[in-house]
């Protein structure tokens, strides 16, 4: 993306980071056998900008596309200069900016023959008649004209908004899509996610390297994290989403551990013991347990079975209630109104209970139940 365009997006609303070839390709090699004779959707995707249009477009032919559609947002604050080449003339520089498109490809070819040229770009692609950019409203996932696209797709892959992911979700799953899209790894908790996840109807893919992403983005990269690029902001904790069946399902976490009672604390107001790292779910234990939301990342449904989100008023009733803790330190009492968080006992927990015993709490964690518990 271009640093002119990045500058103009800097008081935007934090929804611009844009997706890495290099990313694309490492997710979407496992799906390959899928496209072919589909409509590819990428709905929030300036085709000058995006590299999910690129990487579509470049392996258009080699995936068997029947088309692709990418459509761009007009609130998109760094979309708009490239259309001169397109739609002329414009009455001033707003209106340019303001501008909502779609570009169709139905024909990928090498026109000249030499093989030199980019077929990413979309100007070399409008050649072609076979290839079609048109005008929108907004641009906007949720206007009629692009659930009319929508209705035509197959399948969806794009990096959505991360402010709208949920709406976002909502609509692929409304309308039954099938879909690769990136997503933060705290959409997992959220209560329009997790029972999508819960149910088997949507899944993680493989991820990004390390667990983070890095984006081209206008935004300032305030992370401390050693591999700093430039112009790019590093954000750990994305992932994919994905509804597409891929081999990853169906490998198993290689369970190394055993339980004991020690190694394990139950939960004091929850009947599960709480296992702080995927890796240690302890091979056989038959209960119930509380794992890290990261854990999805290698659930596999026939290895396990996810009972509730142990996070979230109305996912699980604890069986009981803090109405008062006493801080260790100052003495002072301080009310948990929060009992829908998981805590355990701790001899140095940061809390202090009426019966004089010391909790820690626990954020967010799924309860499991291992469907196949076996002793090592
Ligand atoms: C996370 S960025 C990703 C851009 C691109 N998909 C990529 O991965 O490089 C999300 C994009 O969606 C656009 N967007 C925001 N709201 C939108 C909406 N309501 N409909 C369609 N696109 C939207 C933003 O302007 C932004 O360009």
């Amino acid at each position: 993306m271009a640093k002119r365009n990045l500058d103009a997006a800097k008081t935007a609303k934090k929804d611009e980071f844009y997706t890495q070839l290099t990313d694309i390709e490492r997710e979407l090699q496992h799906y390959w056998p899928h496209f072919r004779d589909k409509v590819v959707l990428c709905n929030c995707d300036d085709p000058y900008e995006s590299n999910f249009f690129k990487y579509f477009a470049l392996r258009f032919n080699q995936l068997g596309l029947k088309k692709l559609i990418c459509t761009c947002y007009n609130g998109s604050p760094v979309q708009g200069n490239e259309l001169l080449l397109r739609f002329e003339p414009w009455d001033d520089e707003a209106e340019i900016k303001k501008k909502a498109y779609k570009v169709e490809i139905t024909e990928v070819k090498d026109m000249n023959g030499d093989g030199a040229v980019d077929l990413s770009d979309v100007r070399y692609l409008l050649q072609n008649d076979k290839n079609v950019l048109s005008t929108l409203q907004t641009g906007d996932f949720r206007d009629p004209e692009c659930i009319e696209l929508l209705k035509q797709a197959d399948i969806v892959v794009t990096n959505p908004p991360f402010s709208l992911f949920r709406e976002y979700l909502r609509q692929l799953m409304e309308y039954e899509k099938k879909f690769i899209i990136v997503g933060h790894q705290n959409a997992i908790t959220y209560k329009e996610v997790f029972p999508l996840l819960k149910e088997n109807k949507v899944w993680l893919g493989y991820g990004f390297k390390g667990g983070a992403a890095h984006f081209f983005s206008p935004y300032e990269d305030v992370a401390t994290a050693g591999d700093h690029k430039k112009d790019m902001i590093r954000v750990s904790g994305v992932n994919w989403f994905t509804n597409i069946e891929i081999a990853k399902r169906n490998e198993q976490i290689d369970l190394v551990c055993k339980y004991s009672p020690g190694e394990y604390p139950t939960y004091d107001n929850y009947d599960a013991i709480e296992v702080c790292k995927t890796a240690d779910i302890p091979c056989d234990y038959d209960g119930l347990m509380g794992v890290p939301i990261t854990f999805m990342d290698k659930y596999n449904p026939n290895q396990f079975e996810i009972v509730t989100l142990g996070i979230g008023e109305g996912n699980f009733t604890p069986k009981k209630k803090y109405e008062k803790f006493r801080n260790p330190e100052t003495k002072e009492f301080i009310s948990d109104k929060r009992d829908f968080l998981l805590y355990v006992r701790k001899p140095n927990g940061k809390y202090l209970t009426s019966e004089g015993y010391r909790l820690d709490k626990v954020y967010a964690r799924i309860i499991i139940r291992n469907k196949h518990p076996k002793a090592l």
